[in-house]
Parts: structure tokens; C-alpha cells; sequence
């Protein structure tokens, strides 16, 4: 590829990179190298892999699938190695390997990778690389700043000193060319924050906090416009150039100069090496094959097009010349010397020091996350602010709707449809929660992943995170419905309806959570926790008297219902003190032993659905343990699902 082309394609990249260059921020960092002083990498030398092959059982034909076969590479530090091909060859399968994470359930996987000639354990291996997902998976709340913060504090717990956690901090800000976005929010669905590409910045800066050596980037562009994409890898190059770290970074369809910024290709396609070797030696290999990279093109979709033969027209002869390129790269003079290169490095053993594991510091990931929620709690409307709102807005609704009710025995129906109402309704509209405990769930699948914190400190964070906010939905609720509404005027009775409300609102989140953690889907988790609501509302005993509700609703569902529990301790509290008197014409909807005073005590209307009085402490404790339950499956979903 000549000169030319490359600025006649690339010119207002070009423009970027220079600016990026320019960047008086970048001329900083020269200055300032100190503050990066802690990702230099001086123990890895190199990254090698050989006879990488896959096999998974294929979805449907549940035969042996082949997704990789035999792939091998070789990086030297300081390098920025890119996977190419067509989507679906098996890079992120690849990455994931190299990476030592999960591959597809099944899987067999064969092959070594190698740091140094070494192979370290899987722990040790984790503390010298990181892992940027394709999704950012960042807390849109939270600002750049913070962002970073959180990430130093959940990495390294309180050992590092605050000044140089912030020296660390700043120095990443710069690298990445956000000092002007620091104090910006990552942005929400309903406010808008920094950009795509600075998003992308984002993730992997945070990831660097850690000071990996090795560097695996899933797709870092993609949804990006070439103009972003050339800014990410020109940043994530700058910072590996400098530190001397290694980055393997699947990609696709780069233009030609952000194709430029590799160092090394790695080309796929059908899980097959097409060419392993520098960038800019691929124009001579494929001319030698026979494929000359045309002038003026994009040689990266050239590449793409020649690897690709999912949309040619004449299927066979494309899959025929695509055999025959991968025949040829096997016999090519490269690819001799890469096998001979990597064999000699995976059996020459350098030393490779240990890092220590930093020790699981329970208390301080519990106060970093939950002062991580907190930001999130009050920043971000989507969290509590609407339901604030909502909850608000109903208890108007409800206390206008019963106001004032008269004390008679024609309105205990009214009493006892706003006990339920107020009851199952705070419950259902729990599932405002989902989305954003969905984002919560994403940042800690990738914290998890990146040996962060595990399920028990986040659920937990997650539990007390919320308790404030549902009491104060409660307490707003309360306030305004219990009175305008004509409820059981004393002090202790409105308490106890506090108590109650409370309660399940508590329930019905940790419902959402639990969820939401099988199904981390909005749509699936939506429509599940909305159907669990309609079961509870069906069995809690206001539908269909308990007395009444047959064997298999009462004994499987009705006793783990908690808006059962909320519903007769409510309808205690409203009736169980309660006298009616039965009007001038003395027609009793109940009769009692107070018949002969023309009047009636509001227990017959607890008989009625068969609740006894003063079992409060029983059924809060009940309560209580179906909550404790709900969270407990909630973690052992989360701690299942690695
Ligand atoms: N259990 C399985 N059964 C059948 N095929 C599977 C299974 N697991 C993975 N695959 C296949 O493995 C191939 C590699 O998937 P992978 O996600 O690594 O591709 P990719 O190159 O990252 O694609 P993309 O560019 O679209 O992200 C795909 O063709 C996928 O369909
Ligand atoms: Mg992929």
C-alpha cells in the first residue's frame, strides 16, 4: 500500500490523528509520565499461542462443531495484534480463550497460551490481564470521574494511598483524552452524557486502573463511525506504546489508517488462521498468493471481502478459493517461521513474578458499592425519582378516590378494596425498578468477571441501597393516603399500615431482583414479575376468601405470598377495633353477641376471611423471612450464573 493511498483514503482521520497527536493533553503526558508510572510493563515480554482449537456441540445438529482450529500468534509487549474476519469466524470465541474465560457451555477446548514461556495460574493470569466486553456495561449516572474512582476502589480495595489513587486516576483521565469529559455523566436514557468513542475510552481506562500487562478489547469499535473508531485504538495504541503492554483487540471493518495503528493481524475466517504476522507485511503475503491488494483500496476490507464467502454468489468456488488462501498462508515461508518462532517461545521460560491476590476486604467493597448506588440513587431519576413520583401521585389518587369515607358498614367494602388495592398495586409497580437494576446487574456481571467483588457484597449493597428510598415512597405514600382516606385514626394504627407498606414494598423489590438476576432481560423480566404479581394479587385472600381458596392455591402459593401478609395485617389494623352500628333500621351485615345494641364489631368482618387478631409480630416475621428468601435465591441466581 502506498503513501498515498493511505492519506487519500484517511484524510480527515489524518486530521484526527494529528490532533490527537497535537493534543496539548497528550503533551502533557510526555510530561507527566510519572502518573502513569504504575502501568508500565517491565515482567511480560511476550504472549504466545499455539494449536488453539475449539469444539462445541452444534445447537441443532447436536453434532462436533469445529469453531477454531489450530490458530497460533505470537505478541510481543509494546505490540497491538488485531483479530479480523468476517462475523462469526470465531474471534470472540478466540478472545475468550486467550483470555481464559468461559467459552460457550460444553466446549472442549485444546491448544496452550503462554505468558513468557509460563503458565500461570488462572488467578495469577487474571491479575495480569483485563478484559474489555463489547458492551460498555458503565453507570450512566455516574461521571467520568467517578466512573475511574470506583473502579480504583473496588480494585485495590483501601491499599492505595488516596494521592496516589487520584495520580493514577488523572494520569488515565489524560491518556485517554477525557480531562475535558471528566466531570461529565456517562449519560442515561434520559440525559445525555459523553459519546460513543468516549464511552468506549471509558471502559477500557477503567479497566487499565488495574495495571494488566496483557490487554483483550471485544470489538472496541464497534457502533462506532470510523472517525470515533480511529480515535479509540489511536489512544489505546498511544497508552500501550508507552507502557509497553501487550492488547489483543478483535475488530471490525477498521478503515484503512485505524487498520494502520496494529501492529500485528491475525486473520480469520471459519475459525481458520488466514494470516498471522505484521500489518504491513500482509500486502506481500497475499500477492504472493495471488491476491494483490489493489491500489487505493481499504486493504482491512479488502481482506474482509476475500474471508468472507457467506454472501458470494457462486458459493463453491468461493469456499474453494478461501481453502486454497488458507492452504497457502499453512506452506508459506510466514507461516513456517511464525510456527517455528512460537514453538521455540512457548518452551523458553522466562521468569514471570507473581503478583499477590489483593485480599477480599468485605466492609470496604460493601461501602464502595453502596456508595456507588447512593450516587446513582439520588442522580438518577429512573432509580427511585419516578417512583417517588408515581407513588406520590397515587396516594392522591387513592386518598381523593376514598375521601373521607363515612365510618359505616356500607363502606367496610370501600375499606377493605383500598387495603388491597394500596397493597398490590405498591407491589406491582415495583417492576419500575427492572431497568435500572438491570444496569447494576451488567456492571457486575463485568466486575464480577474481572475478579472485582462476588454476588453476596453486591446483593447486599443492593439491599441497603434501597431501604431508605422505599421507606420514604412509604412514609409520602402514607401521609397523604391513610388520612385523606379515613383510615383507623390513631398513632399506633398508622404505624402499623407504615409498617406493613413497608414491608412489602421491600418484598416486591426483592422480587424484581430476583427476577431480574434469572433473566437479566427487561421485556422477559417485565412480563415475568408482572405475571408473579397477578398470581399474589389472585391468592393473597381478598380475591377469593382464604377459607374458600382451594388446596393446591392455598397450600402451594397462598402461605408464600407476602402480599397475603400485608393484606390481613392490614385489614387487622383497619377492623380489628372497630365498632358499626347497624343504622335505625337495625339491619346488621353481621351479627354478633352486640346485636341487642343494634351494632357490631368489625372482627366479624376478619371472620369473614378467617384472620385472628394479634399475630402481628408472626405474620411481620413471616414477612420478613420471605424477603430474606427472596434475596437469598436472588444470590444464589447471581453466584450460578458466572
Ligand atoms: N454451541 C454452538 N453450536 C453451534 N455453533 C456455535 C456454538 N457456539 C458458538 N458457535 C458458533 O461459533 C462461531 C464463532 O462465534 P464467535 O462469537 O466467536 O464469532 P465472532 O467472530 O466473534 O462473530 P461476530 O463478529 O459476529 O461477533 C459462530 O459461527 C457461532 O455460531
Ligand atoms: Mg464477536
Amino acid at each position: 500500500m502506498s503513501n498515498d493511498s493511505v492519506s487519500q483514503s484517511g484524510t480527515a482521520e489524518d486530521a484526527i490523528y494529528h490532533s490527537v497527536k497535537q493534543d496539548p493533553f497528550i503533551v502533557d503526558i510526555e510530561q507527566k509520565a510519572l502518573d502513569n508510572a504504575h502501568l508500565m510493563n517491565d515482567t511480560v515480554r511476550n504472549f504466545v499461542w499455539q494449536g488453539i482449537t475449539v469444539v462445541v456441540k452444534d445447537h441443532k445438529t447436536k453434532e462436533p462443531k469445529t469453531i477454531l482450529e489450530n490458530v497460533e500468534g505470537s505478541i510481543e509487549a509494546g505490540e497491538i495484534c488485531a483479530l479480523m474476519g468476517p462475523s462469526g469466524c470465531g474471534k470472540t470465541t478466540l478472545l475468550n480463550v486467550l483470555a481464559r474465560r468461559d467459552v460457550s457451555s460444553g466446549a472442549k477446548i485444546d491448544g496452550s497460551a503462554v505468558v513468557n514461556g509460563n503458565n500461570p495460574s488462572l488467578g495469577a493470569f487474571r491479575r495480569l490481564t483485563s478484559y474489555v466486553e463489547q458492551d460498555d456495561a458503565l453507570i450512566g449516572s455516574l461521571t467520568v470521574r467517578e466512573t475511574m474512582h470506583f473502579a480504583a476502589r473496588l480494585a485495590h480495595k483501601n491499599t492505595l494511598a488516596k494521592t496516589e489513587r487520584m495520580r493514577r486516576i488523572d494520569g488515565l483521565i489524560e491518556s485517554f483524552g477525557l480531562r475535558q469529559q471528566a466531570n461529565s455523566i456517562i449519560g442515561t436514557p434520559i440525559r445525555k452524557g459523553i459519546s460513543g468513542g468516549q464511552k468506549r475510552r471509558v471502559s477500557v481506562a477503567s479497566q487499565l486502573i488495574t495495571a494488566p500487562k496483557i490487554l483483550f478489547l471485544d470489538e472496541p469499535t464497534s457502533g462506532l463511525d470510523s472517525a470515533a473508531s480511529f480515535e479509540v485504538i489511536s489512544f489505546v495504541k498511544e497508552v500501550a506504546k508507552r507502557n509497553n503492554l501487550i492488547v489483543i483487540a478483535s475488530i471490525h471493518q477498521p478503515s484503512t489508517s485505524t487498520f494502520q495503528l496494529f501492529d500485528k493481524l491475525l486473520l480469520l475466517s471459519g475459525g481458520k488462521s488466514h494470516y498471522f504476522g505484521s500489518v504491513h507485511g500482509v500486502e506481500s503475503q497475499f500477492e504472493s498468493m495471488g491476491y494483490p491488494i489493489p491500489l487505493h483500496t481499504n486493504p482491512a476490507e479488502f481482506l474482509l471481502e476475500l474471508m468472507n464467502i457467506d454472501f458470494a454468489s457462486h458459493q463453491e468456488a468461493a469456499s474453494g478459493r478461501l481453502q486454497e488462501i488458507q492452504q497457502s498462508w499453512v506452506k508459506s515461508p510466514k507461516a513456517i517461521e511464525l510456527s517455528a518462532h512460537v514453538d521455540a517461545a512457548m518452551t523458553r521460560e522466562e521468569p514471570l513474578p507473581d503478583t499477590k491476590p489483593s485480599k477480599r476486604n468485605f466492609p470496604i467493597i460493601l461501602m464502595t458499592l453502596v456508595h456507588r448506588s447512593f450516587i446513582k440513587s439520588y442522580r438518577d431519576v429512573v432509580a427511585y425519582g419516578i417512583r417517588v413520583a408515581m407513588y406520590t401521585g397515587l396516594a392522591i389518587m387513592m386518598g381523593t378516590v376514598w375521601l373521607r369515607l363515612k365510618q359505616d358498614q356500607s363502606a367496610i367494602q370501600s375499606f377493605t378494596n383500598a387495603i388491597f388495592f394500596g397493597g398490590a398495586f405498591m407491589s406491582f409497580m415495583a417492576v419500575a425498578y427492572i431497568p435500572s437494576y438491570l444496569e447494576d446487574h451488567a456492571t457486575y456481571v463485568k466486575d464480577r468477571a474481572n475478579g472485582l467483588y462476588g454476588p453476596a457484597v453486591f446483593m447486599l449493597a443492593n439491599f441497603i441501597i434501597g431501604l431508605p428510598y422505599l421507606f420514604l415512597i412509604d412514609v409520602i405514600f402514607s401521609v397523604i393516603a391513610y388520612w385523606l382516606g379515613n383510615f383507623q385514626p390513631t398513632a399506633q394504627a398508622f404505624f402499623m399500615w407504615i409498617m406493613w407498606l413497608f414491608l412489602d414494598l421491600v418484598a416486591a423489590e426483592s422480587l424484581v431482583v430476583l427476577v431480574s438476576s434469572i433473566f437479566p432481560n427487561f421485556v422477559i423480566s417485565l412480563a415475568l414479575t408482572a405475571f408473579a404479581n397477578g398470581l399474589w394479587m389472585s391468592v393473597n385472600g381478598f380475591m377469593v376468601s382464604p377459607k374458600l381458596l382451594n388446596v393446591f392455591w392455598r397450600y402451594v402459593f397462598h402461605y408464600i405470598d407476602y402480599q397475603a401478609y400485608v393484606f390481613q395485617g392490614m385489614m387487622v389494623n383497619e377492623f380489628a377495633a372497630r365498632v358499626y352500628s347497624c343504622g335505625s333500621s337495625c339491619q346488621c351485615m353481621f351479627q354478633t353477641h352486640m346485636v341487642d345494641q343494634c351494632s357490631f364489631s368489625g372482627l366479624a368482618v376478619l371472620e369473614q376471611y378467617g384472620y385472628k387478631v394479634g399475630r402481628t409480630g408472626e405474620w411481620a416475621g413471616i414477612l420478613l423471612a420471605i424477603v430474606l428468601g427472596l434475596r437469598l435465591l436472588g444470590w444464589s441466581a447471581l453466584w450460578v450464573r458466572k
